[in-house]
Parts: structure tokens; sequence; C-alpha cells
């Protein structure tokens, strides 16, 4: 889940609140189609719900994390898999995988090309990527919302911390480095978020970068405020809903 050191994660929390991060990650692990024996990297795993599904398929499983808290929780749940703190945009590999798989991490990193490049060097020839993250237009109303509350509350320099590429921009970025597209798809997925508080602890679980700046009076406005706003849109039938895009890509290193 956490891939640059920037953001402190609870496992906890992101366990307890945010477990649909790894349960809608499950699509994607069949999309891999892991094999026995095969070798398979997992960049960002977070607690490592879904390394544990991939190592079920009798596949070897690296699970690499930039939070050590996550890093920790996926170890004491997973003793038989290995996991490592690694910054997606630095690691380096003893011996090439032959897949590697991210779900729901690519958009915290920046600049995404030195991910790419990592990745790349990560695969053997033939080796796949496969993975899902926030592609362009991912939470649009969240962060119009989050914006305005940002100006209003006098941080109008404040910027979102995500990259939510188009599927040309990053096939451009994949196909520069090295790695043949073979299916990539955006799609809209409205993600239910746990509870009545479900909103605002999505902000307050994911917008550090904002609310960690603004006194307890202002984060309280502040999360009430995104509330307001948001609920004739995101509010359906007593369930908060997260407006997620996603953008899954299959690509293959060619050389
Ligand atoms: C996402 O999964 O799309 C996401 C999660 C946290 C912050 C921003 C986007």
């Amino acid at each position: 889940m956490a891939t640059t050191p920037a953001t402190t994660w609870d496992p906890n929390l992101y366990d307890s609140n945010h477990s649909f991060v790894w349960k809608m990650g499950s699509g994607l692990v069949e999309l891999l189609a892991p094999k026995t024996g095969e070798r398979i990297l997992d960049l960002g795993c977070g607690t490592g719900h879904l390394t544990a599904q991939i190592a079920e398929s009798g596949a070897s499983v690296l699970g690499l994390d930039s939070s050590s808290e996550m890093i920790g929780q996926a170890r004491a749940a997973n003793p038989g898999i290995r996991f490592d703190v690694a910054d997606a945009r630095t690691f380096a590999v003893e011996k090439p995988f032959d897949a590697v798989f991210s779900n729901a991490v690519l958009h915290w990193v920046k600049p995404p090309e030195q991910a790419v490049a990592r990745i790349h060097a990560a695969l053997r020839p033939g080796g796949r990527l496969v993975v899902e993250f926030g592609g362009r237009g991912n939470t649009r109303r969240m962060v119009a919302a989050l914006l305005q509350q940002a100006h209003a509350l006098g941080h109008p320099d404040y910027a979102i911390p995500w990259y939510y590429p188009s599927i040309a921009e990053y096939s451009q970025l994949l196909e520069q480095q090295g790695l043949e597209v073979l299916r990539a798809e955006l799609y809209d997925r409205p993600t239910p978020l746990e509870g009545e508080e479900g909103l605002r602890k999505w902000f307050t679980m994911f917008c550090g970068s904002l609310l960690d700046r603004l006194t307890s009076s202002q984060r309280q406005q502040c999360l009430a405020a995104l509330e307001t706003e948001l609920r004739p849109t995101l509010y359906r039938d007593g369930v908060w809903f997260a407006d997620y895009r996603r953008l899954r890509l299959v690509a293959v290193r060619t050389n």
C-alpha cells in the first residue's frame, strides 16, 4: 500500500477500516494467475493479504512496502513469506522475477518514471507486470471538495499527493522503458466505505498532507464540510462511496 516513505501508515486502522483495498484486489490476483514455482514480486504489499493469496498458488512471493509498520504486520501474519521494507522508486532485487504485481499503490509514487525503471529491472525478459491503481479522474469529487477546503482554510498552495494517469500516459511511460502494454482498462469503481463515519475516516487516513497543517478545530470543520459537500453525490442508501476510478494494466518486458 505504501511505496514512498512520506506517509506514516497505521496498519491496524488500515486493516480495520480500509480492508476493501485488498478485498477488492482479489480480481487482480486472478488476472495475475500465479503458478507453482513462479517468482512474483508484490510491490506495495501493505499488510500482506494479497501477497498471501498469491503464495497460495504455490508461487514464491516477495512483498515490498516502504512502511516498516505495514511490513511488521505482514511478517507477523505470514511467517512463511518474505517481506522487506523498500521504496518503489529505488528498490533493487537480487534475481529477476517472473511477474511484478501491484494493487492500489502506484498513484502514490512520484515521479512515476523511477518506479517504472525499477519494475523493468526487476522483471526477467518476457516477465509480466499486472497492476491496478487510481487512474485519470480517480476521486474526482473528493479531490475537488478537498481543494475547496484547502483554499477556504488558508492553504491555496496545497496540492494533492496522488498521480492519476490516463491509459495513454501510463502506456507511453511503460513503452518508453521496455514494457509492452497488452491490456489496459480505465473503469469507474465506486467503493463503499465502512460506516456512517466512512468518508471522514478515508480523509483522515489518506489526507494527512492537508489535515496535518490544520488546527484540531479546523480539522473538524474541514471534515464536516467535506461530508456536507459530498453527501448529495457520494452518500447513497445509507452508505458512503469513494468515487474511485481504476487504471488496470497488463504489460510484458520486451527487452
Ligand atoms: C485509491 O486507492 O484510489 C486511493 C487511496 C488513497 C488515496 C487516494 C487514492
